[in-house]
């Protein structure tokens, strides 16, 4: 069976203080009253990786970095690279998100850099697509999202596809509070999934973990989390509460 996950993605928030005191108190909640067969992950800020790894207890709680360099390393100032992520014993890398995309130019050449690299150092990537609101308006939103998959994580063998978890974001739905409904939800997730088994057939299909992200938060998870092909969540603003973070974490429970 599939594995469900939950991942926090922190983005740009937190102080280290804050940051690790957010992963304390995570780490709490989850051990003590956590669903056991939840993936629970946590993406802070690169300058937070090496202290939240060290606080957590990986069996119960995974750490994942919000983007990696495209170059392996050398001249370039300000880039962290994949194998620095993994040294840091985290295990898991966003790429993809659309503010990357939108802000950072993380464009299908780039990101089959990032993927590569990441898969390379044994990182998971937390591959995030979805489609602005115009393209979700004009009813195309299927195409724009298997031409992004085209582009970039269709060309990988499928030895590493299966490595791969991917986040659905309807990127009109991150941070606005507006959640894509439970039915737009599973429709889309569906419609990925078929489009996976057309490229690498059924089985690989059905053990992708496909999360939904875009203002998941603890009142409308359980609803999101009821569909059979939503495997769970990327979080953004309702991760930096630990109280809400694990009400979506135990979403799957009845
Ligand atoms: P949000 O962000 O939950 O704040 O909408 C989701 C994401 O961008 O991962």
């Amino acid at each position: 069976m599939r594995k469900k996950i939950v991942a926090g993605n922190w983005k740009c928030n937190t102080t280290v203080q804050g940051g690790l005191e957010l992963a304390k108190d995570v780490m709490a909640k989850v051990a003590e009253s956590g669903d056991p067969e939840v993936q629970v992950v946590v993406c802070p800020p690169f300058v937070h990786i090496t202290g939240v790894v060290s606080i957590v207890d990986g069996n119960q709680v995974k750490v994942g970095a919000q983007n990696c360099a495209a170059e392996p390393k050398g001249a370039f100032t300000g880039e962290v690279s994949a194998e620095m992520v993994k040294s840091t014993g985290a295990d898991y890398v966003i790429l993809g998100h659309s503010e990357r995309r939108e802000y950072y130019a993380d464009n299908s050449a780039v990101l089959n850099k990032k993927l590569a690299l990441a898969l390379a150092n044994g990182l998971t990537p937390i591959y995030c697509c979805g489609e602005p609101l115009a393209i979700r308006e004009a009813g195309t939103q299927n195409e724009y999202v298997k031409k992004q998959f085209e582009e970039t994580i269709f060309q990988l063998s499928e030895e590493d596809f299966r490595k791969l978890v991917i986040a659905y974001e309807p990127i009109w739905a991150i941070g606005t509070g507006k959640t894509a409904s439970s039915a737009q939800a599973q429709e889309m997730h569906a419609f990925l999934r078929s489009a996976i088994a057309e490229k690498f057939g059924d089985e690989v299909a059905q053990a992708t973990s496909i999360l939904y992200g875009g203002s998941c938060n603890a009142s409308n998870a359980k609803e999101l989390f009821a569909n059979p092909d939503v495997d769970g969540g990327l979080i953004g603003g309702a991760s930096l509460d630990a109280v809400s973070f694990l009400a979506i974490v135990n979403g799957f429970r009845a």
